[in-house]
């Protein structure tokens, strides 16, 4: 039988690439930087499969060079790069990496806010400079017990950040598209948006990109913020307004910001964000632990095989498991 062929526009843990490989005729785009994208509609028109990555926009373009499509599959939980109503109109499974990668996304966004809180790379900084001399001192950070945590998007893993909050006797309040019917199993008291915003003494944004969320957090947002809060995204990037941003912290608006995300991404290295001392920015690794990478990978995987099969996705995003 021949082999299903399949493009993927990035790397992937190798177990899961050699399961890819026994079954398909594989073309991998392997160097720095997005595929060009006349290499990918040239790649895509013979192809029945596509693992993708978040830098390639899959959009109705992109479905149009590749009419024999049947099945796509990313390692990611968010999907914002994909236009789903053309996958569908095109007849093309989409399956995505949803639960396996929770605790270590939780873990990353609240690592964030920890280091923040207690300043700990400018420690580290200071200390390698040579400067830890007794009197010479670093700016204080703050106690995180008995302050109000608000999270922005309360799924599975505003959930599992909710649960590492309490733990460290956090006060938790949430906003969310739709309040939840569990607010005591989480453990956390659903607030109107403004309201969070002024309460908080910590933010926590977890929500996905989507037209509604796309530039949630700008001026207005960041005015009616205390001037103490900490300022956490483990999101996407577009969901806050990168100039406002950036004044807010220069003026003193908010006292301080830690990105896993950014917008650009990645950011350019004269971006003037990262000229500020009151920020922390790391470069997208909320699920960037080996465990969680290789579940993703094997999910994605799992979901990418089954669709050339003709076999249900065990996560798919639109709709009916198998067209
Ligand atoms: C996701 O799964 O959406 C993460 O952001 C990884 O890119």
């Amino acid at each position: 039988m021949d082999k299903y062929k399949v493009v993927m526009t990035g790397g992937l843990m190798n177990t899961a690439l050699e399961r890819i490989q026994k079954e398909c005729d594989v073309k991998q785009w392997d160097k720095t930087g997005a595929i060009p994208r006349e290499i990918l509609f040239d790649w895509l028109k013979d192809a029945v499969g596509l693992m993708v990555t978040g830098n390639i926009q899959v959009d109705e373009e992109l479905l149009q060079h590749a009419p024999k499509l049947k099945v796509i599959a990313q390692a990611a939980v968010g999907y914002d790069n994909i236009d789903i109503e053309a996958c569908t109109r095109h007849g093309i499974l989409f399956g995505n990496t949803p639960g396996v990668l929770v605790d270590a996304t939780a873990d990353l966004a609240f690592s964030l806010l920890l280091c923040s809180a207690r300043r700990i790379h400018e420690g580290w900084d200071f200390v390698r400079a040579g400067s830890w001399r007794p009197g010479h001192n670093i700016p204080l950070g703050i106690d995180l017990a008995g302050k109000t945590l608000g999270i922005v998007g309360m799924g599975q893993i505003g959930a599992a950040v909710a649960k590492r909050a309490r733990a460290f006797g956090m006060n938790v309040i949430y906003n969310n598209r739709h309040r939840r019917a569990d607010d005591d199993n989480i453990g956390a008291a659903y607030e109107p948006f403004d309201v969070l915003l002024e309460k908080a003494d910590c933010i926590i944004v977890l929500t996905p990109l989507s037209k509604e969320t796309r530039k949630l957090f700008g001026r207005e947002q960041f005015l009616r913020m205390k001037s103490t809060a900490y300022f956490i995204n483990a999101s996407r990037g577009p969901v806050v307004d990168t100039d406002a941003l950036f004044d807010a912290l220069k003026t003193g608006e908010i006292a301080y910001a830690a990105l896993d995300v950014t917008d650009p991404e990645p950011l350019p290295v004269d971006h003037p964000l990262l000229q500020l001392d009151n920020i922390l920015i790391t470069p997208h690794i909320g699920s960037a632990t080996t465990e969680t990478r290789t579940a993703m990978a094997e999910l994605a995987t799992d979901n990418l095989l089954a669709g050339l099969a003709g076999k249900p996705l065990p996560a798919c995003v639109n709709g009916k498991k198998t067209m």
